[in-house]
This record gives C-alpha cells, structure tokens and sequence, in this order.
C-alpha cells in the first residue's frame, strides 16, 4: 500500500483525529499489557515465550483446534492465565471510549478477549471481538451453550470442563438394558461381540461427555461472521480514519483489516515495535499510552486516564 503523502507527522495525526467522523480503531494484546496483562509475541514477557513447559513444537498450538481437540487438558492448564479478571483500563481503553463519546468511533475491532473495553465504557454496538470472548462456552460434541462463568471455576481450578448435557445422556444410557454402546466398525456395520476376532473391549465404546470450550477463536477456527459482515458490509464505506494499536498484525484474517479498506483512508499505527509488511501512514512508536496522552494533550481532548472501572 503506497503512503498518502500529505499525512506524516503527529500534527497530521492530531489534525486527522480531530476532522475525522468515523474511526475505525483495530487493537491487540499491546494496549493491556500496562494492566500487567503479557501480549503473546513480546519477547521474554509474552505468552508465547512461557508456554515452553507445555513441550508443544509451537506455543502457539495452545491455540490450535487440532490440538484442542486430540488433547483439551493442554489448554485448560494454561487457560485460568487469560481468563479476564481485571476490573481497570488503560490510558489507551479510556482514548477509544473518548473517541465514542465525541461520536468518532466507528468501530473498535478487538483481538483481545481480556473484555476491558467494556470496563472503560466502550459500548458493545461499537465492539466487534474478532478472536470471541469467553462470554459463552459450547460442548465440542453437542454443541450445548452456556455461559461463560458456569465454567469459570473449572478453569480456575485447571480442571477441563465437561458438558451437562452429554452426561446426563452417558448416564440415561446405561440405565438402559442394553448398557454400553456397540463401537461401528469402519463398514458402518455394527460389531457383534461373539463374532468379532478382536475379544478385547476396544471394541465397545466408552463414552465421555463433550469437553465446554470457551467461545473464543482458536487457530483452525472461522471468526465469528460480525467481523467480515460489518467490515466489508458497513465499516469499510464509511470508514474515514484507521487508528491500529499494540498488534503485532501477525495473524490473519484480522492483519489484512487495513489492506481491505480503501486507499485514500489515512492509516495511523501505535505500538511498540514497528511492522514492515503493511505501509502505515504515520507510525508513532512507542508506549501506547503514552502516545494517545500526546495526542489528546495536542488535540486539546481531557483524557480519563485513571486506571479504575468505569462507572
Ligand atoms: P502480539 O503479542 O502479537 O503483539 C502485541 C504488540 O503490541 C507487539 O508488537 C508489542 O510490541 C506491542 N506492545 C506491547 N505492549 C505495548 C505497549 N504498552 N505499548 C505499545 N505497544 C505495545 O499480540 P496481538 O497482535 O494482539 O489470537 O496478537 C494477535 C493474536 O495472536 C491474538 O489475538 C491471539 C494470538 O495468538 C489467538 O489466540 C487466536
Ligand atoms: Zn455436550
């Protein structure tokens, strides 16, 4: 994407937020981390770089629905570390819900499923949680709802938390005469216990319930369907400003959010670390929120930047 020539300095980037009416401001874990909440690719401090005990080839496959699915206890003993407890928000929280009530924000696509946009008043009509959120959890074998928090404990306690549903079922089964189901053979065809060459009981199955896995988008996975729908249906027509905030943009679909939207929409990136595989308009590196403080002091914009709920 060829840099828009007219815009490079802070100024311009205070002068865009200023005459801009519908921003679209696309974050990730770097704007929690001054929560203490770790990103996933910093290295040293994030998440990646301390799931080596965990002995998977890429830290990453803790996110993988394969993996998830061959084995779920690999997740759940890590998964009590991301599940949101923080009551704060930072700096950076309080600058999107500053853009919402000076009516600029169009929408805040998150990859984060900490929820602190909500703690900093971000309203959900302006959320899109384009990697889920741990609101609900749904059984992997019967696809069985809940929400989230029926859950919470056994995350907390590293336990894998198992569907009500599929129990009560395994448990009405064996009440019934005929006891433990008949394993299908490859044929479809039912195996019959005195016939069969293999005497071994493989060949009845023992049945487990689901495992609940919590809502949020693992590798492998489709996003949830609001996130193309409302980029390219809605946002990406009316879009005149891309502010994008603490990502690496390392993973798709999320990281092609600024390529799809229209050339002459001025692109603003904040973070730390530099990307070189997208051209950003005007890069401002460094602490997040030391960045959108600066900003707002040029904008003349009174920040809340306390870092305690929302009322
Ligand atoms: P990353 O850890 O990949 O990137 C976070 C970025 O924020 C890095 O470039 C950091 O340098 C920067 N950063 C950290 N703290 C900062 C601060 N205080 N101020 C400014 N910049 C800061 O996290 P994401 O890009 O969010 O997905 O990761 C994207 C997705 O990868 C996550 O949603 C997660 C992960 O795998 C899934 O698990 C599906
Ligand atoms: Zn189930």
């Amino acid at each position: 994407r060829p840099k828009l020539p007219q815009y490079n300095t802070i100024d311009d980037a205070v002068r865009l937020l200023r005459e801009s009416k519908n921003i679209i401001v696309l974050t990730g874990a770097g704007i929690s981390t001054s929560l203490g909440i770790p990103d996933f690719r910093s290295k040293d401090t994030g998440l990646y770089s301390k799931l080596e005990h965990l002995g998977l080839s890429d830290p990453q496959e803790v996110f993988d629905i394969h993996v998830f699915r061959e084995d779920p206890t690999i997740f759940f003993s890590i998964a009590k570390d991301i599940l949101p407890t923080e009551n704060k928000y930072s700096p950076t929280h309080g600058f999107i819900r500053l853009l919402q009530d000076k009516g600029k924000l169009l929408t805040n696509y998150t990859q984060n499923i900490d929820n602190i946009e909500a703690n900093a008043g971000v309203l959900p009509e302006k959320i899109v949680q384009c990697h889920g959120s741990f609101a609900t959890a749904t059984c992997v074998k019967c696809q069985f709802k809940v929400p989230g928090d029926a859950i919470f404990n056994d995350i907390k306690d590293g336990v894998t938390p198992e569907c009500t549903v599929c129990k009560q079922e395994i448990a009405d089964d064996a009440l019934k005469p005929q006891g433990l189901k008949r394993k299908r053979s490859k044929n479809g065809q039912q195996k019959d216990r005195k016939n069969s060459d293999s005497s071994d009981e493989d060949d009845y199955e023992i049945p487990t319930p689901g495992v609940m896995k919590p809502d949020i988008t693992f590798f492998g996975e489709d996003l949830p369907d609001e996130f193309g729908q409302r980029l390219v249906h809605h946002d990406r027509e009316l879009a005149d400003l891309v502010i994008v905030i603490g990502t690496s943009l390392k993973v798709a679909p999320v990281a092609e959010v600024p390529g799809v939207l229209p050339r002459n929409v001025p692109q603003i990136y904040i973070s730390r670390t530099p990307v070189s595989h997208t051209g950003f308009d005007i890069d401002l590196l460094g602490d997040c929120d030391v960045v959108v403080s600066e900003l707002c002091r040029r904008a003349g914009w009174d920040l809340q930047h306390h870092m305690i709920p929302a009322d």
